[in-house]
């Protein structure tokens, strides 16, 4: 059987490791905000050239914190791509705001050209989709951005590690916006996310805003033991335990990066003779792999068939946002949406993740090219 993703081979390989940071941080007397969660933030923004950092409870959070952070309430609006994982819709949602989609190019990521066709003047944030591990063209971004005073608040939830001419994704928007869920880049073994900013006054309010809106340390950084709120917060914490193995984890994040990098080579190598549509590169960004997303026109065969021999593969959307009933009626621009239509007609992913081995990849590639030949 190869699996589409499994943590049970990374545990094996480090179960010692994590096995003794787990027990370190359950007996260090600390549950939450302990010496495990200083070093991770401390650490995350160091690797990731941000000046401020605040982990989270997810990436879900992680947005819906920083759009609260600008301010973001019922009657704005909040641009982002039609393709997108349902949170970055559900976290605009839980500001009141209303989503408003806009289409993908052929490497999935948003059609910049499309952008201010949206733009009114309740539009108050752009969320860029760094989705698949790729980062999308953000000096277009920018520059509508600054023309139309607008924010950016980058969702980097499946591209962690990624750059943007030689900028490390989430460094370039107000704020970035990461997720620890286990499958990502940096996968924890529960919940996590985290936040990035150059703003030291956003940087406070998000911090606050995760933890019920208390101010917790005065001006020379003294703990202010008050239960005090001094604005609309919420509880999203990242435990002790989590940020123990993320602490683990982040040691180890350039090889697995490098690893998720020599698997989709491999792909490339192996299934470019063949009719199946490979990931597009932006020539402007690295990608990372998180998901290795093919596309064809008779993929519902292909998944059956790979199946049949006990391969696993996802599909990463199924469906666009604007297709979803909860969403519906937010949208009534489906014509200019088409690619994102066409797209989750077609995509699947292939398993991707730095414990697979090459010999499993060879083996996916030859049942793909056997099924290809056979149905074509
Ligand atoms: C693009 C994108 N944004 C946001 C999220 C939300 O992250 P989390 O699952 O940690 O809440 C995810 C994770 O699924 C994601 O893929």
């Amino acid at each position: 059987m190869i699996r589409f993703w499994s943590y049970k081979r990374e545990l094996k390989r480090y179960k010692k490791l994590i096995n003794q940071k787990i027990n370190k941080s359950l007996n260090s007397g600390q549950i939450f905000f302990g010496n495990e969660l200083k070093e991770f933030e401390k650490k995350f923004i160091n690797k990731y050239k941000s000046k401020y950092g605040v982990a989270v409870g997810s990436g879900t959070d992680a947005l819906f914190i920083s759009l609260k952070s600008l301010g973001i309430k019922k009657g704005d609006e909040v641009i982002t791509a039609a393709n997108t994982a349902i949170p970055t819709i559900s976290a605009i949602r839980s500001t009141g705001a209303v989503p408003k989609l806009v289409d993908i190019n052929d490497d999935y990521l948003i059609n910049v050209s499309k952008i201010e066709k949206e733009i009114t003047k309740k539009t108050k944030v752009i969320i860029p989709v760094h989705l698949y591990g790729q980062v999308c063209d953000m000096d277009e971004i920018i520059k509508i951005s600054k023309h139309y005073r607008l924010k950016i608040i980058e969702d980097c939830a499946q591209s962690q590690g990624a750059k943007y001419k030689n900028r490390f994704c989430g460094t370039i928007g107000i704020f970035g916006c990461f997720s620890f869920y286990p499958t990502k880049i940096l996968g924890t073994y529960g919940d996590g996310g985290f936040i990035t900013t150059n703003d030291y006054s956003l940087y406070k309010k998000a911090k606050r805003i995760r933890f019920y809106g208390i101010e917790t340390v005065d001006k020379n950084n003294k703990f202010l033991n008050k239960y005090y709120s001094n604005e609309d917060g919420i509880n999203s914490r990242l435990d002790e335990i989590q940020a123990s193995i993320l602490n683990f984890k982040l040691t180890l994040i350039e090889k697995l990066i490098k690893r998720r990098r020599q698997l989709a080579r491999l792909y490339f190598k192996e299934l470019k003779s063949t009719d199946l549509i490979l990931p597009k590169l932006n020539e402007n960004s690295d990608h990372v792999y998180h998901l290795f997303t093919v596309r064809h026109r008779k993929r519902e065969k292909i998944i059956k068939e790979l199946k049949k021999h006990l391969i696993e593969t996802k599909i990463i959307y199924p469906y666009p946002i604007h297709k979803m009933k909860t969403y519906r009626d937010y949208f009534k621009n489906h014509k200019r949406l088409k690619n994102s239509e066409i797209k989750a007609k077609e995509i699947f992913c292939l398993p991707i993740y730095p414990e697979l081995k090459n010999s499993e990849v060879i083996k996916v590639c030859e049942k793909i090219k056997k099924i290809l030949e056979k149905i074509n």
